[in-house]
């Protein structure tokens, strides 16, 4: 299915036309164990101090992650503090075309030099003022007759390597890691036409998730659960026809494509108003003045027609040759290990998943929205990150709109889960061959690299 094609374009009824679940031939394959007993992915991997620990070594420690966006840190000295489990990383611009991330640990006695993000011009330890340039050399020790046995030249910060692709910072921790643009595989390719380098942080929350950060980030990677955790959006999204793809030798991504504008196959002779109705309830996007369907018109042909004039106004840009796809759908991409970006401009959301330090019963996932830059430089400066504790709701952050209540929906049942999966007395979980496809790849994945 080609997302970008432009207008005219086919019609979604052309476009899915013998492609619904489409399953592809490795997913045939007989399951070798049938059963109640069998399981796909073992429970262990959710809730396992173990298994967290290998994670640590074995993913954080060697997996390209999404660490900032460049927008967060424009000027030299900029910089954020990424951290994740036990490791602390300052992502600081250096020079104008240059950021760096420097291991956050003072090399006199190992306080943490930054404990938030913000502009410095140097990096000075709060404790007893060892300060090094921006470029990581030492230049201050108070009191340097006391260390005739340091070389101040071998006290470089260290660092991890960094890479920038879509107007994301990427940070690794391994020094032989594979170059960022060959571990990113074909994302690049099918970003192409969808900009991420142009978009600004609209909106950012975060949230403590009580689970797993695996758990969190399935569930937001499969359109299987919608009909029952979240009917409200039935009448204007194709749940059991969302396309999903994994690719041959592609370790690090996968997609789905769930259609908007149109109902759920599941629905009989849902009317076009309905549609539309139920959309705009949920979708403030779509507000505003009445959308009427005319004789030979859709109700998704409408909505992406709003949805070109709202986005064409909102940047200050002509966007009227966005195709409907890319107007409307919920066009979700995986980056292994955590990153999870949409392509589309309606929904044009990236989501992060991390553990929430040690513990891996609890997670941080954060929720950003991307909108297009103006041309002329006029959109806000990037949102500022709204923390909601383990106790808030989604719905605490009305910056999220329609999006909290849905994610707010997930939340509860990822509650469930996570305690379900201790009470179990089955080995693990048993997933769809289709529609939670791009889960299994993630293990494959993740089995991959923790065997390595
Ligand atoms: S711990 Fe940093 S200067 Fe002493
Ligand atoms: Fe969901």
């Amino acid at each position: 299915m080609d997302i970008t094609a432009r207008r005219p374009g086919p019609s979604v009824q052309e476009v899915f036309a013998g492609d619904i679940n489409p399953a592809p031939d490795v997913l045939r394959a007989e399951s070798p164990a049938q059963g109640q007993s069998s399981a796909d992915v073992s429970a262990e991997r959710y809730f396992s101090k173990d298994w967290h620990d290998r994670e640590v070594e074995k993913v954080w420690r060697k997996c390209w992650q999404l660490a900032a966006r460049v927008e967060h840190i424009p000027n030299v000295g900029d910089h954020v503090v990424y951290d994740i489990v036990h490791d602390s990383l300052i992502v600081i611009r250096t020079a104008p075309d240059e950021v760096r991330a420097y291991v956050n640990s003072c090399l006199h006695r190992g306080t943490m030099l930054r404990t938030e993000g913000g502009c410095v011009n140097q990096l000075r330890c709060p404790f007893h003022g060892w300060t090094w340039k921006l470029d990581g050399t030492l230049s201050i020790i108070p009191g340097q007759w006391d260390f005739p046995h340091v070389n101040k030249d071998a006290m470089r910060l260290p660092e991890a390597k960094v890479g920038i692709w879509g107007g994301f910072v990427f940070v690794n921790f391994d020094p032989d890691c594979e170059p960022l643009e060959s571990y990113l595989e074909n994302l690049p390719e099918h970003f192409a036409s969808f900009n991420l380098e142009d978009r600004y942080v609209a909106a950012h929350v975060a949230k403590i998730m009580p689970c797993n950060w695996k758990l969190a980030m399935e569930a937001f990677v499969e359109a299987y659960h919608v009909s029952i955790a979240h009917p409200q959006v039935m009448g204007y999204y194709g749940d059991t026809n969302t396309q999903y793809d994994v690719w041959p030798e592609v370790r690090h991504v996968s997609r789905m494509i769930s259609v908007q504008g149109v109902p759920s196959p599941s629905l009989k002779g849902i009317p076009a108003e309905r549609t539309i109705e139920e959309m705009r309830r949920d979708v403030p996007f779509f507000a505003g003045r009445p959308i009427v369907v005319g004789e030979g018109e859709t109700a998704r042909g409408k909505l992406a027609e709003r949805a070109r004039e709202k986005i064409s106004r909102s940047i200050g840009r002509d966007m009227s040759a966005l195709s409907d796809s890319e107007s409307l759908d919920l066009i979700e991409y995986t980056l292994f290990p955590n990153m999870v970006p949409w392509g589309g401009q309606a929904l044009p959301i990236t989501y992060r998943f991390r553990p929430n330090g040690d513990d891996p019963e609890s997670s941080i996932m954060e929720i950003m929205f991307l909108f297009s830059k103006a041309p002329d430089g006029s959109h806000p400066a990037p949102a500022k990150m709204t923390m909601l504790g383990p106790d808030q709701n989604w719905s605490d952050a009305p910056e999220l709109g329609s999006a909290a209540m849905v994610a707010d929906q997930d939340t509860d049942n990822l509650m469930r889960i996570q305690k379900g999966l201790r009470a179990s007395r089955k080995p693990g979980v048993t997933l769809a061959r289709y529609q939670e496809s791009r889960i299994r790849h993630f293990h494959e994945t993740l089995d991959a690299y923790l065997s390595a």
